[in-house]
């Protein structure tokens, strides 16, 4: 006991830690700060888990586009608790997400980024993106079909960007197509650039809030005046300062702990998303679906009209970073309290009812395939044999059902074709299964003639009015290239919804 207490004092009188960490622990900080004060700190707990568990996930994965997503599987199946330290990854960076996003929300509406916090909040700015930037690469490093193409999407979507577009693309992918070089490029900026960064904004960023002290709770009616702020606040603090430690941290012990369990818990009873199938460049339908926390974004794109894409992703999240960065720049006095800022409670709620509406949007996915369509059910084929019935059939089995409903059967990725056959003719049918369209792939080398037929009659028979054989037939004859079948008959369509 004496010799342990001689090696720290030692170790004290030579570095002066102790007594520096003390200092810090107990300075004095303004009363009342209460528990809206304690998402800060639990991100930042959360991205300490987030580097935990990613070195050791790092210890047994391999970022080559050869084996990642057998290592996955690996960490996943065998490794010794791979599967909870994956789950924990992954609810890590959730919370990590979801508890910045609360602290820059309560650090907007309480006005704590006013004088003389204003560059704090920049790199709180910051630091909310490079957390997004960590899920974007991250999710890669799964490579799996679904995370392979959020990025191809990404990276199509940076191709846009007028003048650097293609560079960026360029940059992203690590070349010109997405490949080995992308998952290492994605690697090293999850692992080591973006961490980095994190570190040193993230590291201004506390030594700020130790310089600029923890702001007090607002008060209405009491706006910040820069003239007489440090003034006040040291006055606040000299009269009725409280030790951080432990009258003010204990909260955020006590919520960090909590953090941390519910990751925990998370992570065992639900575990990992699970790896869709390895990437596969041939595959057609080429949908992502992102973690939650961009999908709301995706669903933004996904919805608004083609011509719109572009300059939403131009301009949108550039609008976003520059809006925010401006904030307190635009604003950094005046009142904090939220009861007399109307407008900035009004812009808290529009925009999360923006993304929460998205979100919901995004769950829905009605762009995204229905992979787990059934095939359409007889009555509503109206034949059980003959062309409409093979044609219904390869409806099902080429996946056109995936995009496209029929009589409230199917995905919504592409128009409904319940009454396909009122509005497109043989010819306008066979063009565009050959070839495809926007969110469409082309079929034309993937259909036999005769299949493309069947298709063809099966989708000219879903009308409002029941399809006369002779019509059809007639209509087929017209064509020329397409031969009469003799067992073709056409049960009346039920006009159904
Ligand atoms: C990956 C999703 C997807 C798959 C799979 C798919 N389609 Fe499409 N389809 C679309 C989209 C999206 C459009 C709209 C294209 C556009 O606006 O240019 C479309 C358009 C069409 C149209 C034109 C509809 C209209 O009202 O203008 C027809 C007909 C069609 N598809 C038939 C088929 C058939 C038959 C198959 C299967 C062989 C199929 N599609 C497979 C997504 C898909």
């Amino acid at each position: 006991m004496n010799l342990l207490r001689r090696v720290v004092d030692a170790f004290e009188e030579r570095t002066g830690l102790l007594k520096l960490m003390g200092d810090l622990a107990r300075h004095p900080v303004p009363p009342d700060t209460g528990w809206w004060y304690v998402f800060g700190s639990a991100t930042a707990v959360a991205f300490i888990v987030q580097i935990v568990t990613g070195i050791a996930l790092s210890t047994a994965y391999i970022s080559s586009s050869g084996d990642a997503y057998q290592a996955l599987q690996f960490i996943t199946t065998r490794a010794l608790m791979g599967n909870v330290l994956r789950g924990m990854h992954f609810f890590g960076a959730s919370a990590m997400v979801l508890l910045v996003g609360i602290h820059a929300i309560q650090v907007f509406l309480m006005g704590c980024y006013k004088y003389p916090r204003e560059f704090n909040w920049i790199t709180g700015v910051v630091l909310l993106f490079l957390t997004l930037a960590m899920g974007f690469t991250g999710q890669l490093l799964r490579w799996d079909q679904t995370a392979v193409w959020s990025i191809v999407v990404g990276a199509e979507q940076a191709a846009r960007m007028p003048v650097i577009g293609g560079m960026l693309a360029h940059f992203m992918l690590a070349g010109k197509t997405l490949g080995a070089a992308t998952l290492s490029r994605f690697f090293a900026f999850h692992v080591f650039f973006i961490p980095a960064l994190i570190f040193a904004v993230l590291g201004i960023h506390l030594y700020l809030v130790l310089h600029d002290g923890i702001s007090e709770p607002p008060v209405a009616g009491k706006p910040v005046d820069p003239a007489t702020y440090h003034a006040s606040y040291d006055k606040l603090i000299k009269e009725r300062g409280v030790p951080f430690w432990p009258d003010a941290a204990w909260r955020d012990v006590v919520f960090a702990v909590a953090v941390i369990a519910a990751i925990v818990i998370l992570a065992v009873v639900f575990g990992p998303p699970k790896l869709s199938k390895p990437p596969n460049p041939s595959l057609l339908a080429r949908d992502p679906s992102p973690d939650w926390y961009l999908l709301w974004y995706y669903a933004l794109l996904a919805l608004i009209p083609h011509k719109m894409t572009t300059p939403t992703i131009l301009l949108a999240p550039l609008v976003a970073i520059i809006v925010l960065i401006l904030v307190p720049i635009v604003s950094n006095k005046g009142e904090r309290h939220p009861r007399n800022r109307p407008w900035a409670v009004g812009a808290v709620i529009v925009i999360l009812m923006m993304i929460g509406t998205l979100w919901a949007e995004a769950i829905h996915e009605p762009w995204s395939p229905a992979f787990e369509a059934k095939p359409l059910p007889a009555v509503l084929v109206g034949a059980s044999q003959g062309p409409v019935a093979d044609g219904a059939r390869l409806f099902y089995d080429k996946g056109c059902e995936f995009c496209h409903r029929i009589s409230g059967h199917g995905g919504r990725r592409g128009p409904d074709l319940t009454y396909v056959g009122d509005r497109l003719t043989k010819d306008d049918l066979t063009i565009r299964i050959m070839n495809g369209g926007y969110n469409m792939p082309a079929y034309s080398g993937n259909l036999s003639p005769g299949d493309l037929e069947d298709l063809v009659i099966f989708l000219r028979s879903r009308r409002r009015a029941p399809a006369s054989v002779a019509a059809v037939n007639s209509e087929l004859t017209n064509g020329g290239q397409a031969a009469v079948r003799k067992d073709f008959r056409v049960a009346p369509v039920r006009a159904s919804r």
